[in-house]
């Protein structure tokens, strides 16, 4: 079977790379490096012992992308190509309303050019907005909070009906907070930009590029005061695209899933796990609560077990033992 991942180079791409190498997949990646490093290829070769095809073409690109398609004529998409910083989506909403939907557009009239009949989208758990009840099932209402968030609702819908009106096979998972690395410390997460997410954050502070965390909020509705997201480990997020791939096998030919873990951690929890695996202080400050943020993201993920027989194996502290482990060894990413 010949896959193509668009955004393949990137943290969950690269990852999912890995898993779909192990699982003998014919692998080509599409990837415009705006966010990643060519040096993710002989990380990947030298985790799998594997060939894989890359291309360095902009989803954007109609003539570039079609050329790919031409030659490797593949039969499932995984779609991971695109923009993803909530704050910079509030300062530039026009880059993400391009880059993720007209891109994830022309992409489809690309895979239609080519009978490419299926695809794996990456949603978010951001496309629920403030939850209404806990955990986040995929029925809970849908009310997105940020241009980031409205361009991923977008491509669901967008999907959604292309899948329909041909008779296209879709599946789209809703991440909830992915989290580690692979546990060879080869391939991790890496940001041309300044982090924005916990984990890269606390990881700076670990190698004392950054003096301390800020904590956005002690006095949300929690037990501690501070937001609750469901961290998953990257891995196991990868392996959900693994299980995507054999949904497409089944009878219904489209749907939604969250993947998540069902657990929730608190920002002073996953100090204190760091604090612990590391064996190092994280310091920290307080501040006022950060914009767009909600309290409490936690998913329900029984659908994905009982359609997709997939769950999350891994445990935080395995997630952050990954983080540690890919930090020391590369502390500046892929740019060392
Ligand atoms: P990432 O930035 O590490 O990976 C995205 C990859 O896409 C990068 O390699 C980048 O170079 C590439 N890319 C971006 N625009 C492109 C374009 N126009 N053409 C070709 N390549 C392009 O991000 P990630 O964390 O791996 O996220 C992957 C997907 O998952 C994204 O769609 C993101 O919105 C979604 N997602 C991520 C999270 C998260 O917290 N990381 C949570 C929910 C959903
Ligand atoms: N936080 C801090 N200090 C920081 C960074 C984060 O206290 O420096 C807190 C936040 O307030 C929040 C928690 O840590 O309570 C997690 O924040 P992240 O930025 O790591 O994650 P979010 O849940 O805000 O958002 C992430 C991605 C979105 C995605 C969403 C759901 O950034 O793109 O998860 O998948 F949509």
């Amino acid at each position: 079977m010949r896959i193509l991942l668009t955004g393949g180079a990137g943290y969950i791409g690269s990852h999912t790379l890995v898993e779909l190498l192990a699982n003998k997949y014919k692998v080509c990646v599409v990837d415009n490096l705006s966010n990643s490093n060519i040096e993710f290829i002989s990380r990947v070769q030298n985790i799998t012992k594997k060939e894989f095809k890359f291309n360095l073409v902009d989803i954007c690109d109609h003539n570039a992308l079609s050329k790919v398609f031409e030659s490797f004529r593949p039969e499932i998409v995984i779609h991971f190509a695109g923009s993803k910083s909530v704050k910079e989506s509030f300062d530039n909403p026009l880059k993400y309303y391009k880059n993720n939907v007209f891109g994830s557009i022309n992409l489809l009239n690309v895979m239609d050019k080519y009978s490419c009949s299926k695809i794996i989208f990456s949603s978010s758990a951001t496309v629920y907005g403030n939850p209404e009840y806990l955990p986040i099932d995929e029925n809970h209402k849908v009310s997105p909070s940020n241009p980031y968030g409205h361009s991923k609702l977008m491509v669901e819908k967008i999907i959604k009906d292309w899948s329909t009106t041909y008779n296209n096979k879709s599946c789209i998972l809703r991440y909830f907070n992915p989290i580690g690395a692979h546990e060879s410390g080869l391939i991790g997460e890496h940001s041309h930009d300044h982090p924005n997410n916990l984990l890269p954050i606390i990881e700076n502070v670990f190698i004392g590029k950054e003096n301390n965390l800020k904590i956005y909020g002690n006095n949300y509705k929690t037990p501690d005061g501070s937001g609750i997201r469901d961290y998953i480990h990257v891995v196991d997020l990868a392996k959900s695209h693994v299980a995507g791939i054999k949904f497409f096998d089944g009878t219904k030919s489209s749907d939604v899933f969250n993947i998540g873990t069902g657990k929730g951690n608190s920002v002073f929890e996953i100090v204190s796990i760091y604090e612990k695996v590391a064996k190092k202080n994280i310091p920290y400050v307080v501040e006022g609560r950060r914009k767009g943020d909600i309290s409490e993201s936690v998913a329900d993920p029984s659908k994905a077990r009982t359609k997709l027989s997939w769950k999350a194996e891994l445990t935080i502290e395995d997630a952050i033992k990954h983080s540690v482990n890919w930090k020391l060894k590369n502390p500046n990413g892929y740019n060392n």
